[in-house]
Parts: C-alpha cells; sequence; structure tokens
C-alpha cells in the first residue's frame, strides 16, 4: 500500500500519481488534500508519515510545489526516510543506497514526465544494502 500526500502546490501530480498507480496495479491511500485550495504540507506528511510508521502503508509518494516542505516534515518522523529528488538518478540511488520509503516531489519544478519516470524508476529500485545498511541505522539520533 502506497501511502499518497500533497497540498495544494502538489495535489494535481498526487492526482496522476493515483493514475498511474492504478495502471501498474499498486494499491494507494490518499491521505489528502483534496483540492488546489491553500493548505499547509505539513498536516498530510504528518498523517501520511504516521500511516507507513503503523505499518498500514509500506512506502509513500509525497508531493508540495518544491518537494522540499513536505519531506522536511515526514523526515521529523523516526524511521521515515523522504527523499526529495528531481531527477531520475537521485530517485534511484535513494532506493539503492538509502533506503527511502517516501519519494518527495516538487510540482513547480519538473513536469510530471519527468515525475512519472521517477515515480517509476524509484518502485522498481531495490535497497542494496550491505554497507547501506549501517549508514541508514546510523541516522537516527535516538
Ligand atoms: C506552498 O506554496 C509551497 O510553499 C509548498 O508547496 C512547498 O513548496 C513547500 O516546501
Amino acid at each position: 500500500m502506497i501511502a499518497l500526500a500533497s497540498d495544494h502546490g502538489g495535489f494535481e501530480f498526487k492526482e496522476r500519481t493515483k493514475a498511474l498507480l492504478d495502471s501498474l496495479s499498486l494499491a494507494w491511500k490518499d491521505f489528502g488534500t483534496d483540492s488546489d485550495e491553500s493548505v499547509d504540507y505539513p498536516d498530510y506528511a504528518h498523517a501520511a508519515a504516521e500511516a507507513i510508521l503503523r505499518g498500514e502503508c509500506d512506502r509513500g509518494i509525497f508531493i508540495c510545489g518544491t518537494g522540499i516542505g513536505i519531506s522536511l516534515a515526514a523526515n521529523r518522523h523516526a524511521g521515515i526516510r523522504a527523499a526529495a529528488c528531481q531527477i531520475p538518478e537521485a530517485a534511484r540511488m535513494s532506493r539503492l543506497h538509502n533506503d527511502a520509503n517516501v519519494l518527495a516531489l516538487g510540482q513547480r519544478l519538473i513536469d510530471w514526465e519527468t515525475a512519472e519516470g521517477m515515480i517509476r524508476i524509484w518502485l522498481d529500485t531495490p535497497f542494496e544494502g550491505g554497507r547501506h545498511e549501517r549508514r541508514i541505522r546510523k541516522i537516527e539520533i535516538e
């Protein structure tokens, strides 16, 4: 189950992501927002991050204007590794080396074709493990 979250700045991409995941037969749960009316991205980041930590969702795709604010909020949760990515190689590396469990995208920074390509890569790329396992364990400070 993939947790989806956005603010108004990422709403359109979130809706497109649902259609993409449907076409891939992947289940999703939408934590809002539900329109392009102005809202606060932390509210949606926190709700979706908590669902991942509860085990209700396996990972998430979070979208705001830049991908920055929504990833900052998500990363306040221990156990969430949200990667704000703007190019496909970053999305690939966020899985291979960082085991990112949230992909954060910025609708105002990239076009949908780029976003779609990054989502596909991110979903398909496994964590490499090995030495990276030790490093991601060291990310948590409590
Ligand atoms: C909203 O205007 C915008 O600040 C938000 O979507 C995001 O880009 C914040 O990081």
